[in-house]
């Protein structure tokens, strides 16, 4: 019998679809709705920015090179010796494929602590990976994670562990010494670090690269740097694992506008300085409103987004978020989990936007 079309996918394809994100595609439609749930920057890039976009833009006929120059700036600011210790991706999201072709096989397992950002999952079934899943550690309101669990879910098919620090949407670090028992597995060890700005890169664990292989920092410029709509993200790591990742990487992968306006980002470190500062106080204002809001718990962040937990409330969390929609913002909400039917995230938006935000929530949950 002739085959068809169907019969020629790779099976691991087969039951998925493009992954859509509705609440971008939402935003884009509907601009008046205030962007309150992707962990965007809501400061517009920069004068010398954008002075760097519409330089390179006058030579968009020409290609791209491997990102050379912004490389060595990204070795240099994290104490690493040459442009061979960075790979450069069209976001962050396009390093995890890299990381995950490099190392994945169909059946090989991935390990990755919840919640958590869902690329780890979506880019790990691509591959014919399947994702293992650790759940952090709900106790005394807060969310921690749980090492041991990390650990206990790893087998002799795992390829990968994932821990994104600070964590998406909790907020939080892991601990120090945390990360050290999990280094010690040998296992490759990606560590997302694309809000660590927020608390500064002392918080990093880059230095780890120098005593472990196997530790692998990936980064944006999506977050504290504000440049989402360019997708510029990296990973840091020691010079060979570096250079063995960067055979998947695809040529010319990132754009000469987007390297070149990311390098002017970097160098801004100013710039930087003032738009953390902002999102911290505004993330400390949220949360102090969102504290006087009986049964309400909130998770401190350190990044630029607050997870709420409203179970105590008796309010669902998707009501909260329609709600919100009606009065102009989208939040994002978080599956039922833990028992609770309350959660939802928002992202710090300008001042105005969070204004807006407390007042929303301060109707909802009908204080004055
Ligand atoms: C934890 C985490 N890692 C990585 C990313 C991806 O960033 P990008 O692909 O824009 O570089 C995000 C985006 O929301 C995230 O939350």
């Amino acid at each position: 019998m002739k085959k068809t079309i169907d019969d020629y996918y790779v099976p691991w394809i087969k039951p998925l679809k493009m992954y859509v994100s509705s609440h971008i595609d939402l935003a884009w439609e509907k601009p008046s709705l205030h962007r309150m749930m992707s962990n965007e920057n809501p400061i517009p890039p920069s004068a010398k920015v954008l002075k760097t976009i519409a330089k390179y833009s006058k030579i968009a006929n020409r290609y791209p090179d491997q990102g050379l120059v912004i490389r060595g700036k990204l070795a240099k600011m994290n104490g690493l010796s040459s442009p061979e210790n960075v790979v450069i991706g069209n976001g962050s999201s396009e390093i995890f494929d890299m990381i995950y072709r490099a190392f994945l096989q169909p059946g090989d397992e991935v390990v990755q602590q919840t919640p958590c950002f869902g690329i780890y999952k979506l880019r790990c079934e691509l591959f014919g990976g399947k994702i293992v899943s650790a759940p952090m550690t709900y106790k005394d309101k807060k969310m921690i994670y749980d090492v041991d669990g990390v650990i206990n879910a790893v087998t002799d098919k795992t390829k990968v562990i994932v821990i994104a620090n600070p964590n998406n949407p909790t907020g939080n670090f892991m601990d120090e010494k945390d990360f050290i028992k999990i280094v010690e597995l040998g296992i490759p060890f990606v560590i997302d670090e694309a809000y660590i700005e927020y608390a500064g890169l002392k918080k990093s664990q880059s230095r780890l690269i120098k005593k472990y292989k196997n530790v692998i920092i990936t980064r944006t410029m999506s977050k504290a740097y504000g440049l989402a709509g360019l997708q510029f993200g990296y990973l840091l790591a020691d010079r060979e694992v570096a250079m063995k990742i960067a055979a998947s990487l695809l040529p010319w992968n990132v754009g000469t506008i987007t390297m070149w306006a990311a390098l002017t980002g970097l160098e801004d470190q100013k710039g930087l300085a003032k738009r953390v500062k902002f999102t911290n106080d505004q993330a400390r204002l949220i949360e102090k409103a969102m504290s006087t809001i009986p049964g309400m718990i909130i998770f401190p962040t350190k990044a630029n987004y607050v997870l709420f937990d409203a179970g105590g409330t008796g309010k669902n969390g998707d009501d909260i978020i329609s709600f919100a929609k009606k009065k102009g913002m989208i939040l994002r909400g978080q599956k039922t989990m833990y028992g609770s039917e309350g959660w939802f995230r928002v992202t710090i938006g300008t001042s105005q936007e969070n204004k807006l935000f407390i007042k929303t929530m301060k109707e909802f949950f009908g204080k004055k």
